[in-house]
């Protein structure tokens, strides 16, 4: 089915594509069957698929002071990492870090006051959600794209799937008032509230010495980011530390095909003395394309789960009925209107990658073994697709290297970022 609709030329946003190749097909029926419905608030075929839940209950450093233990954190380079690039005009405090939490958690800065940073940037989910392939915000309304996790997020620019912003100073506007996030009326309207707030009167002028702003809310929420670091995964340990066994055989196997045959690092770097798996730029893998596709070309039917383990067949049509229809995401395109950025995406960094599924710009993967059937496909190979994805010809016995070697990359950190996050009841009242 899907098959005879890759070989329609498709015609979108006023430029013909070609028919895909034949290895399109395959491509396309991979991701086909890893497709959500259009609800987009399907959970991921059974829990067998998600990670072990973080427990920050099994952080051996959870008392003290946190905002002290954070503001250190936010100072000294971990293994792996590279030190992180504090902006001149808001160097860290211990305060600004605390604020930044409060403000992160609390519901109240939302129009109906029921959705806060943290709900879609989970804690114990690794500062993302897990069981949405898209996000949703107030009032069940979708978001077109994945939370992407905020661990080691200081060191990203430019930020968002597209890179439309460039610092955690200014980023937070947009979810404050984009109407499928926290809906508020205006940015002003949500510093008016701070400053009508006794407690937020007295954390302002204790951090800046200085009523609430815009500006002061952004470096509050910037230096309380800039401090959820996560590195020192057992990756880091062999490679940067010199531990011969912090890594399994199997593990080393998929570093060699990672930065060899795969050539992975290409896109996502390995450096000498630290590693963001990221070179911060935009690429079409081919994978946006295969998504417009199939939402022009929709299975016929469409799988739900009724409840753990038990699924239903719905006819696509019957599900369209009842939910909105996906949007296109052209990605990079959508910033800059330059034909050539059609289908970019920023790459995402890899660190914590087994913990911050499901994958790609609109979480169209549940499992990294997903993402890896992707690239060792090759894509769909539509002209504008980087010369960097090509069918890579790999056994499972390769593909199983890769994914253990992605699951190095895990920092023993999360249980006490969790821990941290939860360490005072957020004041939603
Ligand atoms: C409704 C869910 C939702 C809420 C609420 C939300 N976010 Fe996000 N966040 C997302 C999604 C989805 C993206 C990716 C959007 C895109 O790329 O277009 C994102 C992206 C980000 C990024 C960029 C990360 C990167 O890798 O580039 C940061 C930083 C961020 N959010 C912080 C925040 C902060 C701070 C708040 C609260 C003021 C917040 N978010 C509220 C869903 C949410
Ligand atoms: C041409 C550059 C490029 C190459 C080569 C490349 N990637 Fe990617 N990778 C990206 C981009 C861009 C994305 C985001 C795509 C999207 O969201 O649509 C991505 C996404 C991912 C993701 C999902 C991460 C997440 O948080 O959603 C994983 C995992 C990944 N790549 C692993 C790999 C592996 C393993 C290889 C080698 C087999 C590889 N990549 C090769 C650019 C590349």
């Amino acid at each position: 089915m899907m098959g005879r609709a890759c070989l329609r030329a498709l015609v979108l946003t006023g430029v013909v594509l070609h028919p895909a190749s034949a290895r399109a097909q395959s491509a396309t029926d991979l991701a086909t069957t890893t497709r959500g419905p259009a609800t987009q608030l399907t959970p991921q075929p059974g829990s067998a698929g998600l990670p072990t839940p973080i427990d920050p209950a099994s952080c051996s450093k959870s008392d003290g002071d946190w905002a002290e233990r954070a503001l250190i954190r936010s100072q000294v380079p971990q293994l792996g990492l590279p030190p992180m690039p504090h902006p001149d005009d808001n160097p860290p405090t211990a305060a600004k870090i605390e604020l930044g939490r409060k403000l992160f958690f609390d519901r109240r800065l939302s129009i109906n006051k029921t959705m806060s940073c943290a709900m879609c940037h989970v804690p114990e989910q690794a500062f993302t959600t897990w069981k949405l392939q898209s996000a949703v915000g107030v009032e069940g309304r979708s978001v077109k794209r994945n939370s992407p996790t905020l661990l080691n997020v200081g060191f990203l620019n430019p930020l968002f799937h597209d890179g439309r912003d460039e610092t955690l100073e200014t980023q937070f506007i947009a979810p404050l008032v984009a109407r499928n996030e926290m809906a508020n009326p205006s940015a002003g309207w949500v510093v008016s509230f701070l400053n009508r707030d006794s407690t937020y009167h007295a954390r302002f002028q204790g951090a800046f010495g200085a009523p609430a702003s815009l500006d002061r809310m952004g470096q509050a929420l910037a230096a309380y980011q800039r401090s959820l670091l996560a590195g020192n995964a057992p990756f880091d340990r062999w490679h940067y530390g010199g531990e011969a066994d912090a890594l399994s055989p199997a593990q080393k196997r998929g570093f060699e095909l990672f930065t060899g045959k795969a050539d992975c690092a290409g896109c996502h770097p390995i450096g000498d003395d630290h590693a963001l798996f990221t070179d911060q730029a935009f690429h079409d893998t081919g994978y946006g394309f295969l998504r417009e596709e199939m939402r022009q070309n929709p299975p016929e039917t469409t799988r739900v789960q009724l409840a753990p383990g038990v699924f239903v067949d719905v006819d696509f049509d019957r599900v369209a009925s009842v939910s909105s229809k996906r949007e296109a995401d052209l990605g990079r395109y959508e910033i800059t209107e330059d034909p050539a950025d059609r289908w970019k995406f920023r790459t995402p960094g890899l660190r914590n990658v087994a913990m911050t599924g499901p994958y790609m710009h609109d979480g169209g993967f549940n499992t990294l073994r997903e993402v890896l059937d992707f690239y060792n496909e090759g894509g769909p190979g539509h002209p504008e697709q980087s010369p960097l994805v090509y069918p890579l010809g790999l056994s499972d016995a390769e593909l199983g290297d890769l994914e253990a070697f992605l699951e190095s990359l895990t920092s023993p950190n999360l249980n006490c970022l969790a821990a941290e996050a939860r360490s005072q009841p957020p004041d939603n009242h």
